[in-house]
């Protein structure tokens, strides 16, 4: 099966050779073809070029004339927790009132209330449920995505979750990688025992995950309130022992300490990092761990925004997630992301896009395959409606944009 498109207004995030992020000054050059065409065979990105340069004349397959339009590689969301029951509308209205997250964490809340509603849930219908948004995202753009567990909290239910994000791998076409979260949250029987539950997360969870080969990653919330440096020292140790690189939650709600455990342990990315100082930028520098940003939580929370001039200026990539949870970021929206990127974090409209693809890719350990247009990455594009410029994808905050969608070189709608 072949796609031609043809026409392309233009097609952008171009490589010609290939990279596994783009970092510091960088970040603001984008490759862009005009008036262009791409041409997909299989499953796979087989060539593009220039208008002029295309012979039409012996091709056999589908055309899609894409005049005025754009072709973009896939979003490469890298950090959700899309696998999750119901929804937390109610704390929603205790934020607004002005209860913080730790504080509503504290009373029980949470990610503790989202753990009994999933307990209380089959996993047919957290499949359902996460199908749901699965779809949702892929409307939106996005060609990849990491799930995380986290939600469980027990042996079974953290095994539940995994299960359902192994069965969405297996049922939908866009490209997963899943992380297990066993601690993400302390549950309240173990309130006054945390190292038990680490105990539990490292000699029961994490070989019962491995055994049933169910996660890609290993993540901790290593945070104020959360987990210590020194229990995520232990599981991400034990983690690895199982070939689990991590991927954790740092310094969201303080300096804690996260950013430089990950580092140690040579994580694939560091992602929330609110609180930055110029000792966690020195440490990413001299590390190959993604930092990545997630706008959606600290617009959500109307918590306080990473220092990302000063990261990016120092010579750091940068990715971008939509953290997508029923907590702190109810959405899965990569282009909103990207506006958020730009306009709360003053990131350029080329850094956002940069660091939604091929930063995102590599932060989710697939960027020889995935997050640029490439020949011989996976056709994961989308084409946009008729637009007048890159920029207006993040400018236009909310039109959605996005007008067809091709997953594994096939047309999705
Ligand atoms: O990334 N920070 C920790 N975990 C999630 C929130 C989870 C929740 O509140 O349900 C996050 O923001
Ligand atoms: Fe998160």
């Amino acid at each position: 099966m072949s796609i031609l498109i043809t026409n392309i207004k233009s097609l952008v995030c171009v490589e010609t050779e290939m990279h596994k992020w783009v970092a510091g000054k960088d970040m603001q050059n984008l490759n862009t073809i005009e008036n262009a065409f791409l041409l997909i065979e299989n499953d796979i990105i087989s060539d593009f070029g220039k208008m002029s340069d295309l012979n039409q004349d012996d091709f056999k397959g589908e055309t899609i004339d894409a005049a005025g339009k754009m072709v973009f590689p896939s979003f490469c969301d890298s950090h959700t927790h899309l696998v999750y029951a119901g929804s937390r509308e109610i704390e929603y209205g205790d934020k607004i009132r002005g209860l913080s997250y730790e504080e509503i964490a504290k009373r029980g809340g949470g990610i503790l209330n989202s753990a009994k509603l999933l307990h209380n849930t089959s996993e047919d219908s957290l499949y359902e449920q996460s199908l749901e948004r699965i779809n949702e995202i892929i409307g939106f753009g996005t060609g990849a995505v990491e799930i995380k567990s986290g939600y469980g909290l027990t042996v079974e239910d953290e095994l539940k979750m995994l299960r359902v994000i192994k069965r969405l791998n297996e049922n939908t076409p866009i490209t997963i990688k899943a992380t297990f979260l066993g601690a993400h949250a302390v549950p309240a029987e173990y309130k006054e025992r945390q190292d038990e539950y680490v105990d539990l997360v490292i000699n029961e969870m994490i070989p019962q995950v491995a055994m049933e080969e169910l996660a890609d990653y290993i993540d901790v919330f290593c945070d104020k309130g959360f987990f210590t440096v020194e229990q995520t020292d232990r599981i991400l140790m034990a983690g690895m022992k199982y070939g689990m690189r991590p991927k954790i939650h740092a310094n969201e709600l303080d300096y804690s300490g996260g950013i430089q455990v990950g580092v140690k342990y040579n994580a694939l990315s560091v992602d929330h990092l609110e609180f930055t100082g110029d000792d966690e930028i020195k440490s990413l520098l001299e590390s190959e761990t993604m930092p990545t940003l997630l706008p959606g939580a600290a617009f959500f929370l109307g918590m306080v925004d990473p220092p990302v001039r000063k990261m990016i200026d120092a010579g750091l990539p940068i990715a971008l997630a939509s953290d997508f949870n029923p907590g702190s970021s109810p959405s899965g929206d990569m282009k909103f992301i990207m506006s958020l990127g730009t306009i709360k974090l003053r990131m350029l409209p080329e850094e956002v896009i940069n660091a939604s693809t091929i930063n995102g890719a590599y932060a989710m350990g697939i960027s020889d395959t995935h997050g640029s247009i490439a020949k011989g990455k996976i056709a994961n594009i989308f084409i946009t409606k008729k637009i007048s410029s890159y920029e207006y994808m993040p400018y236009a905050y909310t039109s959605k944009l996005v007008d067809q969608v091709i997953l594994n070189g096939k047309l999705i709608s």
